[in-house]
């Protein structure tokens, strides 16, 4: 998978893709992440790239001529199967939308800053549009680490254990058991004795009853009867 992401603070998105899984998945050339400065597409020597926005008011907005030239250069190259912005109001992403995402070849990530980018990008450019919860961050970047994140460990390979995204939270609307390690007694804490018995059926059994416990006490919003086992 390749993913661009253009942003006008490219610095922001260098660290978080420079470690753990995701530069793991990097190194094994299962995930591209081309980050694209929008001020290497600014219209003049100050290298502008944002304006007042009409009808007054307080806030910079992303001019439309920078992003349009950064958008039609990349896709000399690249046929995007989402060209995707970055703004507190677009839809809540969640894992499903992350499994969706990550079936995908091509992503096309932008980044608003400021008041955010000029309408008409939106309308002729855009495809689709992610939140990432119902508070404002100063701008995209941040947030377009967290997709790549969540979206970039799904790809098949990314993981060691291939099969253990699959048991994440969420994955099934279930949240995930509590989890244990060594020492069986730290100062008296004992893990539970049904981790310690060997039995992999009694083990999956009460993992699944653990998170159903989870989920119906802590998000009684996403718990559903009917989950499969
Ligand atoms: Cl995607 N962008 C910004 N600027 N703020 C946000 C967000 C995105 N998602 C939640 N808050």
């Amino acid at each position: 998978m390749k993913i661009d992401i253009i942003s006008v603070v490219p610095s922001l998105l260098e660290s978080p893709f420079a470690h753990s899984i995701i530069k793991r998945a990097n190194d094994k050339g299962l995930l591209q992440i081309n980050i694209i400065n929008l001020r290497d597409f600014s219209i003049n020597k100050q290298n502008q790239v944002d304006d007042y926005q009409y009808g007054g008011g307080a806030g910079m907005v992303l001019m439309p001529e920078p992003l349009y030239k950064a958008i039609t250069h990349l896709q000399q190259t690249t046929t995007y199967d989402e060209i995707i912005y970055m703004t507190p109001d677009g839809p809540t992403f969640n894992q499903q939308t992350a499994n969706r995402l990550s079936m995908k070849e091509h992503l096309l990530i932008i980044c608003g800053h400021y008041k955010g980018i000029d309408e008409r990008i939106r309308e002729h450019f855009v495809t689709m549009e992610i939140s990432i919860g119902d508070y404002v961050l100063s701008g995209g970047e941040l947030a377009a680490a967290v997709i790549v994140d969540a979206i970039g460990r799904l790809l098949p390979g990314v993981l060691n254990d291939e099969t253990s995204a699959l048991f994440d939270s969420f994955q099934d609307d279930l949240l995930a058991p509590p989890v244990y390690t060594r020492p069986a007694d730290f100062m008296g804490w004992k893990v539970p004795d049904v981790l310690l018995t060997g039995d992999p059926k009694k083990v999956d059994e009460w993992r699944t009853e653990q998170s159903i416990e989870r989920t119906k006490q802590r998000r009684p919003d996403i718990y559903t009867e009917d989950e499969p086992l």
